[in-house]
């Protein structure tokens, strides 16, 4: 045997098919992904148990479930290589939440900013699910022993408190769980609103001409940017001071790999009119083959079947080793 061949470090994240996915989903979570896909053993979930802590249409569910699949694929993911599932098919999610549940505080749940935003705008009723939603997120991570979880900077609170977990599971029933760090990359971190660029862009927004989608067509794409924010300055520059403009440049760096020097280097001379047409230019170029094939992946949803279901088996055989493991050390008797 050649022990020279080293074991391949583990990359888990996820996404809830709980709207339609942005060019902020796009650039700061699944591009990432597929540059990191070759280098590491890859667990890429579709976060239903996630997606239900709020209020969704069945139909609508299902439906977007199978788009986020799909999506995963167009943009590059190979299913071959990595493990591509539906969160609720490996029921070792569920039961290892509860597990986590027991051994994380009321205070630390209290505390996570999303549950607060989301909570205040749920009025009265708020599920115990949302309130819960990090622990799960927790246990989707611990199960697989992942050294590394590529999410943008909303979810890297939720990340601590998972490494804060398996920190004090380890420390109370001894070694069970890799501590997990996150990854951020540097431009598509967070992608801003187009409208008001100093929140993230969200599908969730009641204007459309805050986000982009990624099933948006060319002619879409290129409205939304033209309209976009900018300011009184008129000249392409990165600075805090052009949050809109800066945005768009973070975009056009997220796409294609250049830093922002390089960009505003390209643009010296240049009206926004011009950038703004650029920008867009850039955006459709990306998505537009993109959307092609999400179209062809959605013409067969017998392939999509047999890649969930393949995916769903090489994911419950590791989280189902895990979970035994967390059992026992708890003291809960083998079947
Ligand atoms: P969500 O849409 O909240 O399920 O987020 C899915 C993934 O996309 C997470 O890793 C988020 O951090 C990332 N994401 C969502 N919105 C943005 C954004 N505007 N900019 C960068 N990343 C984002
Ligand atoms: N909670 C994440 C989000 O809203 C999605 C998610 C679920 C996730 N499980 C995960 C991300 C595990 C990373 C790792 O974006």
């Amino acid at each position: 045997m050649d022990n020279t061949i080293e074991k391949k470090k583990v990359i888990f994240s996820g996404i809830k098919p709980s709207g339609e996915l942005t060019l902020g989903n796009y650039l700061g979570a699944i591009k990432n992904w597929v540059t990191l896909q070759n280098e590491y053993e890859c667990y890429f979930c579709i976060a239903d148990l996630h997606a239900i802590t709020v209020k969704q249409e069945p139909k609508d569910l299902r439906k977007r479930t199978l788009d986020l699949l799909s999506i995963y694929i167009a943009c590059g993911i190979n299913p071959k290589e990595n493990t591509l599932f539906i969160q609720s098919h490996v029921p070792a999610h569920s039961e290892a939440s509860w597990l986590l549940t027991c051994s994380t505080y009321m205070g630390e749940l209290s505390r996570m900013t999303q549950y607060k935003d989301k909570s205040q705008k749920s009025g009265d009723s708020i599920s115990a699910g949302l309130f819960n939603y990090p622990v799960l997120m927790a246990a989707d991570i611990l199960l697989y022993n992942s050294d590394l979880v590529p999410v943008g900077i909303d979810q890297r609170q939720h990340l601590e408190l998972a490494r804060d977990i398996a920190n004090r599971f380890n420390n109370t029933y001894s070694d069970t769980f890799v501590i997990p760090e996150g990854y951020t990359p540097k431009e598509g971190a967070k992608i801003m609103d187009l409208q008001n660029p100093s929140k993230k862009m969200s599908k969730s927004e009641e204007n459309p001409n805050c986000y982009i989608l990624i099933m948006d067509k060319p002619e879409v794409i290129r409205k939304k940017i033209s309209r976009a924010v900018t300011d009184s300055i008129g000249v392409v520059n990165y600075t805090d001071e052009q949050p809109g403009v800066k945005n768009l440049i973070n975009i056009i760096c997220a796409i294609k790999g250049v830093s922002p020097e390089e960009v505003v280097e390209s643009f010296i001379g240049k009206g926004y009119a011009d950038f703004k047409s650029e920008v867009a230019t850039i955006i459709v170029n990306e998505l537009s083959p993109v959307q092609e094939k999400i179209n062809e992946l959605l013409g067969d949803k017998k392939q999509l079947e047999e890649i969930y279901k393949e995916g769903a088996a090489k994911a419950s055989y590791t989280a189902n080793k895990t979970l035994r493991k967390m059992q026992k050390k708890i003291g809960l008797i083998p079947r």
